[in-house]
């Protein structure tokens, strides 16, 4: 019997793509730049499974321009909002994500933007760099401690717990939290956290606010410009989902204004443009999307949709599937 022909859209580990090109009649996409509509379209005709990324745009309309060969989508992402899955359903085609194996390096990039906002790292390091560094004085970049503060986290799935505990028990921080259904108040003190039963509720007590729920159309511009007001005076909003989670205009102009003092990204809304208006921005502290760039996170990453899709093609049901 023939191998399924897949495509990988971007580059990945080379242990992975291997491990494809051994099992699978496996295209590479050599110039590892985004894809993009028609040409989507055209792979969702010609694979037997398409393997692509956040970067990888599918909405509605690449599936309804095509006669679909592919039968799956292994998404290389625990995040899947790039994918219009009720296309893909309509259509027939499964969809799996890569849970579990990112938790951990989200969660320490959230806390690296935390911690690196509230300390004024970027601002430090880009003064140093640039050879403006006076020497140390006892009023030279103040920042705002983070022990003993409140740290409230909209989303209390894998990632949030994971990083309620570095928060409160690696840095001393209350932590509270919102989330869409109740959670076991026994698992949440096991994290060293308390739910609060609105958004509106964990935002009045916290000194920093961290995003840690899906992107998409139930949560687009969760945090408005009603929203970044009502946060504390001198609070910071930490954002690794999604950009569209957050309505970047009424960031920029929350932190313009000192609505609030600072925020830490890792998404945007519009990658991988970032707005001059927010570069420009001292009180912003900037990732290009780095939540789960370590060596090990995206070879495990790369190994679940090995595992997601070799399930697929042995007829079994694949571990990940959201759709
Ligand atoms: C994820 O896994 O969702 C990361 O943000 C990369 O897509």
């Amino acid at each position: 019997m023939s191998k399924p022909r897949i495509l990988v859209t971007r580059r990945w580990p080379a242990a992975v793509e291997k491990i494809l090109s051994d099992r699978f009649d496996t295209t590479l996409n050599a110039d590892d730049i985004a894809m993009r509509g028609e040409a989507l379209s055209d792979a969702l005709g010609a694979y037997d499974a398409v393997l692509p990324t956040v970067s990888d745009r599918l909405p509605a309309a690449v599936f309804d321009s095509v006669t679909p060969r592919a039968r799956i989508l292994g998404n290389f992402g625990v995040g899947y909002n790039h994918i219009d899955v009720d296309a893909a359903k309509a259509r027939g085609i499964v969809v799996t994500n890569t849970p579990g194996v990112l938790t951990d390096c989200t969660a320490d990039i959230a806390m690296l933007l935390l911690l690196t906002v509230a300390r004024r790292g970027g601002e430090g390091e880009r003064q140093v760099r640039a050879g403006e560094w006076q020497g140390w004085c006892p009023t030279h970049m103040i920042g705002t401690k983070v022990t003993g503060k409140t740290v409230g986290i909209i989303g209390f799935g894998r990632i949030g717990k994971a990083f309620a505990q570095r928060c409160h028990f690696g840095f001393g921080m209350d932590v509270v939290f919102f989330n869409r259904s109740p959670v076991d108040p026994t698992e949440a003190a096991r994290c060293g956290a308390r739910q609060l039963p609105t958004v509106e509720d964990m935002l009045a007590l916290s000194d920093f606010v961290s995003l840690h729920c899906p992107g998409g159309a139930e949560n687009r511009h969760l945090m408005n410009a009603t929203r970044l007001a009502s946060m504390k005076p001198g609070a910071f909003l930490i954002n690794t989902a999604r950009g569209d989670v957050v309505d970047e205009a009424a960031l920029i102009a929350a932190l313009k204004d000192g609505v609030i003092r600072g925020a830490g990204l890792d998404v945007y809304a519009a990658e991988p443009d970032v707005s001059e208006a927010l570069r420009a921005l001292e009180n912003v502290v900037l990732l290009p999307h780095l939540g789960s760039a370590t060596e090990e996170t995206r070879t495990a990453m790369g190994m679940k949709v090995v595992e997601n899709i070799t399930a697929f093609f042995e007829g079994k049901e694949p571990p990940d599937r959201v759709a």
